[in-house]
């Protein structure tokens, strides 16, 4: 008896608990609408079918990707026309991994990204944002595998934090043209997903890291900083994945080195800096090198002139 009545009451106890947690659930705290409402009432023009009213429609939106869950996976409005700035705090999106807003005429700040818990790529690149908030890159996650912020001509002048040795599956990191300065942090060594690496355009200066020799990079773009980068590439003969390197209009120095364990090297271009010393010939007979260019420095004696059957530039040293 005292078991059935103890029962009883466990029961009753068990309905109010649930009768109070469907309650306080609301309507919409289960899916991503609220959010999605809000994102959409920051943009102009609202994108084709979006609406600023709370619906379940969102994931029917264009360039909206849910999951079985109705949590949105993906948003990609690449090209939109869109304008104006977004809301300063991205909206809670718990379960989104791709963010693609670029080539856009977005201005104002980048918005805080911390509700975005799962972020894995994300793409703000040709738009006109032009300030990047305190904060912003701790907002993001170690999750983050590919960044764009390139072609942001119109961003303050902004530095790569140290903070960015937390991105260790970062496979692609784009910032050209972006008002970049100060030098490229020695923290590559935490980037070991890292293959592709283009900062070209801004005004970085001092030496390429050290860690660059722990690193898988493969493509490597630095041309043109304009103040521009200092020192030697010594550390190009430690990085065996390269594929290609553009690090020409620069003031880089020293002899151009030993390329020979970068067994996938396809193209070099090293025009207008300041290396010296005697061109490594051995670097004509490299089995993939395709392009060579060297032209602009202050090399010593005999550089060789046009191979035409490797597609290779070389000119002498003037
Ligand atoms: C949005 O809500 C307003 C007011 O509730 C309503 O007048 C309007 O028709 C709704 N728009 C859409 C697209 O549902
Ligand atoms: C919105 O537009 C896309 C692309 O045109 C279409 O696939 C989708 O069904 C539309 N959704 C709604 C709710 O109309
Ligand atoms: C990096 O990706 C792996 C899976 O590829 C994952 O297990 C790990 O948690 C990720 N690292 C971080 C810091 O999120
Ligand atoms: C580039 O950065 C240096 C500081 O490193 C600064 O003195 C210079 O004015 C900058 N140049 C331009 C064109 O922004
Ligand atoms: C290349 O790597 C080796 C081993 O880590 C290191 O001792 C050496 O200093 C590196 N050389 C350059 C030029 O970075």
């Amino acid at each position: 008896m005292a078991f059935l009545k103890f029962s009883a009451s466990f029961f009753l106890l068990f309905l109010l608990f649930s009768l109070f947690s469907v309650i306080s659930r609301g309507d919409n705290d289960d899916d991503d609408s609220a959010s999605m409402a809000k994102l959409a009432s920051a943009l102009q023009p609202l994108p084709q079918n979006w609406s600023t009213n709370s619906s379940s429609s969102y994931c029917q939106w264009l360039g909206v990707k849910c999951d079985s869950s109705m949590h949105v996976l993906q948003i990609n409005l690449n090209a939109k026309n869109l304008y104006g700035s977004l809301p300063s705090e991205f909206p809670p999106l718990p379960s989104l991994h791709v963010h693609h807003i670029s080539m856009n005429k977005l201005t104002g700040s980048l918005p805080s990204l911390t509700k975005l818990p799962l972020l894995k790529k994300l793409y703000l690149n040709k738009n006109k944002f032009k300030t990047i908030p305190p904060g912003f890159f701790q907002g993001l996650t170690g999750n983050l595998q590919v960044l764009n912020l390139g072609d942001n001509p119109f961003l303050g002048t902004w530095m790569i934090p140290l903070e960015f040795s937390k991105f260790r599956n970062l496979t692609a990191f784009s910032a050209y043209s972006s008002n970049l300065e100060g030098s490229i942090p020695d923290i590559f060594g935490s980037l070991g997903a890292l293959t592709n690496l283009r900062l070209h355009l801004n005004n970085l200066t001092g030496s390429l890291p050290p860690s660059f020799s722990k690193s898988k990079i493969k493509y490597l773009n630095l041309r043109m900083q304009k103040v521009g980068l200092t020192g030697t590439i010594d550390v190009l003969s430690n990085m065996t994945c390269l594929s290609r390197v553009r690090l020409q209009y620069n003031r880089l120095t020293g002899s151009i080195p030993d390329l020979s364990n970068c067994e996938t090297l396809e193209t070099l271009d090293l025009q207008y800096n300041n290396f010296i010393g005697v061109f490594p010939w051995p670097l004509i007979s490299h089995p993939s090198l395709k392009v060579i260019s060297v032209n602009k420095n202050r090399l010593q004696g005999r550089c060789p002139s046009i191979t035409v059957t490797k597609y290779v530039s070389l000119f002498a040293n003037n």
